[in-house]
């Protein structure tokens, strides 16, 4: 028998887990699935700006070989001029590094830092990679709470609470995903205040930087911390709609001097892994230069901002579903009334529903969250596919209704205690 690594356990990506790989089984059988289960823009034609498809085409001849392992230079000038732009202060061309995705740089990032044992605060929801990855390289993820009842956002005295001796960094993912909440300057501030206090690394993800409703800022955390070090990311993937090519970035910031060592080991690992794609390195000064037009997409008649008022009023008018209005990226995170339906928690309900109505979603516990009674829609598709899926959800619920279903608890105004809905399920 040939095992699998140990340092596996406790690695998950409900993303692309067990249920999608169901819904791969049920493709191939010939079923026609509604994806509504992860965010890549492109198949729901958002596609990638043409100039920046173009900037690749062009330059195809001058990829052919490695690059410099931290990244072409034109790259790394463009989001260096990006940072400073967005108050990130004394951003250094040596202290950014391109990667292959957001997702290749959150697994460089802790590996260049922890050592067994170090805690490292996540929120819940979160993006599950954060999670595992902290749990790959030896560390020992600490989930901080954010509240459904204040938009999502965290609350700073749950964060202190959460301190310890071993605690060595908090990550932030601002736009968040899976919620949508996109965080104030004071909530900032007071994250980096704890960070600087406690002398914590932040990691901020900020992949959906550009995709933002109803006219909120975003304001990078690194542009509040210039005594602390902060490593913020972002790439292509989603304000550019190009998942596919691969191409993120990360850039260390603030008490750099503190941090040499750290940026030896991240310099170590991107050597080690040569050079990343080079034929999306050219497309990112395009990128970062060019039109933004996710401006556009996020407007009031732009589609992206279109279907996240769909996707709202739709679960909202489902019985026995709730949800806080996303105020960035295109992820909302429903809530289930525990008591009102037959199914024991979010897994059976994601595989029920798969099965019987043929629309993938997420599960809540896939972005540990603690109690079993969310999901997670993506509002990608278009206006009619997003109408199908979430109808066909709404069909679904009424069927798996219990016949003496109590009044919605979310139009009593009361959530249940963690407690309460655990044993619910
Ligand atoms: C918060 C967050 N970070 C990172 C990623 C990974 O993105 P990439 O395609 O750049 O690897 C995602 C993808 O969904 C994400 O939502």
């Amino acid at each position: 028998m040939i095992r699998r690594s140990s340092r596996l356990d406790g690695v998950n990506y409900e993303i692309k887990g067990p249920v999608y790989e169901r819904a791969l089984a049920l493709e191939k059988e010939g079923h026609s699935i509604i994806r509504l289960h992860i965010g890549n823009p492109a198949p729901f034609g958002f596609d990638t700006p043409e100039p920046i498809r173009k900037a690749i085409i062009e330059n195809l001849s001058s990829a052919q070989g490695y690059s410099e392992s931290k990244g072409i230079i034109e790259a790394r000038e463009a989001i260096r001029e990006y940072y400073l732009e967005k108050g990130i202060p004394s951003v250094h061309f040596e202290n950014i590094f391109v990667g292959n995705g957001v997702s290749d740089l959150i697994l460089m990032s802790l590996q260049a830092l922890l050592e067994p044992g170090d805690e490292v605060l996540i929120p819940t929801p979160d993006y599950p990679l954060w999670t595992s990855a902290v749990r790959l390289y030896g560390g020992q993820p600490v989930h901080y709470r954010c509240d459904e009842e204040a938009g999502w956002f965290p609350d700073p005295a749950d964060i202190r609470r959460q301190i310890t001796a071993r605690t060595k960094a908090i990550v932030v993912i601002n736009p968040n995903n899976p919620t949508g909440a996109v965080y104030g300057r004071e909530l900032l501030e007071e994250i980096v205040q704890i960070a600087r206090e406690h002398r914590l690394v932040i990691f901020s993800d900020e992949i959906y930087d550009k995709i933002l409703y109803d006219g909120v800022t975003h304001i990078p955390a690194a542009a509040l911390a210039p005594d602390v070090v902060c490593v913020t990311m972002s790439g292509l993937t989603k304000n550019y709609r190009a998942a596919g090519f691969r191409a993120g970035w990360l850039v260390v910031s603030g008490a750099v001097k503190e941090a040499a060592s750290y940026l030896e080991g991240l310099s170590l690992l991107s050597n080690m892994r040569v050079c990343s794609n080079v034929i999306a390195q050219q497309a990112i000064k395009t990128a970062l230069e060019g039109y933004q037009c996710i401006d556009d997409l996020v407007l009031p008649a732009g589609r992206l901002r279109r279907q996240r008022e769909l996707a709202v009023s739709m679960i909202r008018e489902t019985p026995g579903l709730s949800c806080v209005t996303p105020k960035g990226a295109f992820y909302l995170f429903a809530r289930m009334d525990a008591e009102r339906f037959d199914f024991r928690n979010d897994t059976e309900f994601v595989i029920s529903l798969l099965t019987e109505e043929k629309v993938l979603v997420v599960q809540g516990t896939g972005f540990n969250y603690p109690t079993p009674d969310h999901f997670r829609v993506v509002f990608l598709p278009a206006e009619d596919e997003l109408t199908e899926g979430l109808n066909r959800i709404r069909s679904f619920l009424r069927r798996h209704t219990r016949a003496h279903a109590p009044v919605l608890t979310s139009q009593k105004g009361r959530l249940f205690t963690g407690k309460q809905r655990t044993r619910l399920f």
